[in-house]
């Protein structure tokens, strides 16, 4: 077993956290407090290719591995998860559907620009009646020959404003239940598609969630992605890779967390002393780095089964439910060793707090990996 990383793999990490202290970091305070979305930053994320790192070549995307995603998410994520969402949507959810399942020319029309940076991408999967259960999808896509009608509502997009793809789940079949869903591509600019307002959201304020209504939009039949009925079975296998994407994405909010806990430890004196110099404070520490070690690992080991083409859906549940339940620990802890400070902007610790919060929620609750995970292990 070998735990080293490559050179290529380095570089990578060492790319996404310069460009997240330089370009993240300072402005976040007022885009979480203002609900903004970081324009222009994200337009020098996908410059530099981070929005479709792991895309083929072929198609203009970086070609990169699985760990090399990690390790670029857990960066920005220490600084603003609201661009790393963004990240991770986009790679994991979007590119990688299209790139896996997709026709030559659904590659070549929507993938390309999506994996060179050039387009943002959303996934449409949860309902107001439809999130952990996403089997009972109400958005209707009716089969009318060469086109399908689509009418519903979707909640808590990410990338809903931004994106100008989306891949949409919708019941085309209600008799066959989930084996009657379909995943379709559909540009955003068809009309029939309205938007809700921008989500006032407890944390990660800063990404772009909305509610999408769909009102007799017309999507051609080639847009479908995989043979009819296949849209659970799509969305479900793209969500086991997207979980290794909120999984780093907890770490990095963890990490971000923790390294700022320690610097202040060993800054801020009380009792005669360095902070870090109480066991009340350093013990704390150590449970954190022991928690934030065992979530890379499993974040790691979920992204290593990923590009070796072996099963992961059950290392990526437990990598997310694993990372998100300790970010809010961890987060949770910095807070303290920060005192009063940590429950004030400048720290950015309660900031990152509410971050881990839509860590345990979204992609798939902390409940929704457990099920995951226990029917895994109840099977045999
Ligand atoms: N890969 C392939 N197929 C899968 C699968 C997987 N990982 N998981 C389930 N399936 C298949 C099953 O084999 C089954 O197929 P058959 O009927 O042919 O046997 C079918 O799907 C139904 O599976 P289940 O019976 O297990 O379904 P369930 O109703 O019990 O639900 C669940 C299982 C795990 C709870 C699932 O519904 C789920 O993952 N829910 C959460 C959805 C989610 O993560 N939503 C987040 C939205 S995306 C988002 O947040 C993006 C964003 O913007 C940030």
């Amino acid at each position: 077993m070998n735990f080293e990383y490559t050179e290529e793999q380095i570089m990578i990490q060492q790319a996404a956290k310069d460009f997240a202290e330089r370009e993240l970091l300072p402005g976040i305070i007022e885009r979480d407090e203002k609900g903004e979305f970081a324009k222009e930053q994200m337009k020098k994320l996908a410059e530099l290719g981070f929005l479709g790192m792991m895309a083929d070549p072929k198609y203009g995307g970086g070609g990169m591995d699985t760990i090399s995603y990690v390790l670029a998410m857990e960066e920005i994520s220490k600084h603003d998860s609201a661009a790393a969402v963004v990240m991770s949507v986009c790679n994991s959810l979007v590119n990688w559907g299209l790139e896996t399942y997709g026709t030559e020319e659904q590659k070549e029309k929507f993938l390309k620009p999506l994996a060179r940076g050039e387009k943002i991408g959303a996934f449409l999967l949860s309902e107001p009646e439809a999130g952990s259960d996403a089997t009972s999808q109400r958005t209707t896509a009716e089969d009318k020959g060469d086109h399908y009608l689509l009418n519903g509502t979707k909640n808590w997009i990410t990338n809903a404003n931004s994106a100008s793809t989306y891949i949409v789940i919708a019941q085309t079949h209600p008799d066959k239940k989930h084996k009657g869903i379909n995943a379709l591509i559909v540009d955003k600019n068809t009309p029939g598609i309205t938007l809700g307002p921008h989500e006032n959201k407890m944390g990660m304020r800063s990404s772009d969630t909305h509610s999408v209504m769909f009102n007799d939009v017309k999507v051609p039949k080639e847009n479908r992605i995989g043979d009819d009925g296949f849209g659970f079975s799509f969305a479900m296998k793209t969500l086991d890779g997207g979980r290794i994407g909120i999984a780093s994405q907890a770490l990095g909010i963890a990490s971000g967390a923790f390294e700022r806990a320690l610097k202040y430890s060993k800054e801020r004196k009380a009792f005669g002393t360095e902070i870090s110099n109480h066991q009340a404070v350093a013990f704390k520490l150590a449970d954190m780095v022991v928690k934030i070690e065992n979530a890379r690992n499993l974040c790691l080991k979920a992204a290593w089964l990923k590009d070796q083409h072996l099963p992961y859906g059950f290392a990526s549940a437990m990598a997310k439910q694993y990372a998100a339940d300790i970010a809010m620990e961890v987060t949770t802890e910095a807070v303290q060793i920060h005192g009063g400070y940590g429950y004030v902007k400048e720290y950015h610790v309660e900031r990152l707090m509410r971050e881990a919060k839509l860590t345990q929620i979204y992609e798939g609750t902390s409940e929704v990996q457990k099920i995951v995970i226990s029917r895994t292990i109840l099977k045999d």
